[in-house]
């Protein structure tokens, strides 16, 4: 693919992939983050669509990432699942980090569920924990709502006072006790990367608000509400943030915690889907 990124291209781009996948009624955009691989029961995958056949930029690959975007069909229904998303301090710009976001709206889905990995601010929240995310602090310095993407593809100021969905959040914590596992609810501290945060760095997002710290998310989370979707996310905490335990943070832990903390995860994603969209 090649061209500029704007948001004529991107409708075009939109546009083109529909006459491709034919998605039919597109429910929802499922992000999966990393090392977390998602699948739907009752819902039959097509062939994963590599990003860089549709995006119009060069796609870095990452270890514990592979880069694309599938289809699960159910009748005339689908879910897009984008497994390896693209992070800000890959060098991405905030709107190449939302484009298969925007994409997903553009093509109709009304929801956005994303898990990401996170390191824990609160030394109570043990190791694959799961973490729902009922609001963020934007720290990564950027907003993909910048220039012209504000104005034209939603309002120029939307309101970020709900933007983790209630209903939704109150959901997960129902499908988790009736998994039998407990869930903690917290906010989500977006900073850059990709160095992990110093211990002091911990102490302020703690004391700023954050619950778990991570290197994604948050230019997700604005693109979709600015699009009008409802938003769920789900994070996994697989270490404890730096300075927290003796043991200081790796990629490693984070794709083992990831491993360890699929199963509940993958349960916990089949129950919510199976509330959201039952079968017709
Ligand atoms: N910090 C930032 N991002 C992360 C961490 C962390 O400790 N663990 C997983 N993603």
């Amino acid at each position: 693919m090649g061209g500029e990124l704007t948001p004529a291209g991107l409708r075009e781009l939109a546009r083109d992939l529909a006459g491709r996948l034919e998605p039919g009624r597109l429910r929802a955009l499922l992000v999966a983050g990393s090392g977390l691989s998602l699948e739907v029961p009752g819902w039959a995958a097509d062939d994963p669509v590599p990003m860089e056949e549709i995006l119009p930029f060069p796609i870095h690959h990452l270890e514990g990432h592979s880069h694309t975007l599938t289809l699960w069909r159910r009748g005339g229904e689908t879910l897009m699942v984008m497994n390896g998303r693209l992070h800000l301090y890959q060098g991405y710009r905030p709107e190449e980090v939302v484009a298969p976001v925007r994409l997903a709206a553009l093509l109709g889905a009304e929801t956005m569920i994303a898990t990401n990995a996170t390191g824990a601010l609160d030394p109570a929240i043990e190791p694959g924990s799961l973490v729902v995310i009922g609001d963020h602090l934007n720290l990564q310095g950027a907003n993909p709502l910048v220039g012209a993407w504000g104005r034209e593809l939603g309002p120029q100021f939307p309101d970020m006072s709900s933007a983790y969905d209630p209903g939704l959040r109150e959901l997960a914590r129902e499908e988790a006790a009736a998994a039998g596992f407990s869930v903690y609810e917290g906010v989500y501290a977006g900073v850059l990367g990709p160095s992990f945060e110093t211990p002091a760095e911990v102490r302020m997002l703690r004391r700023l608000g954050g619950t778990v710290v991570g290197m994604s998310t948050v230019l997700e989370v604005i693109a979709a509400r600015h699009m009008g979707m409802r938003v769920l996310v789900l994070s996994l905490a697989s270490n404890p943030a730096a300075g927290l335990s003796p043991e200081p943070p790796s990629h490693e832990e984070v794709l083992a915690a990831g491993a360890r903390a699929a199963r509940r995860l993958r349960e916990l994603m089949g129950r919510l889907m199976v509330r959201m969209f039952p079968a017709p």
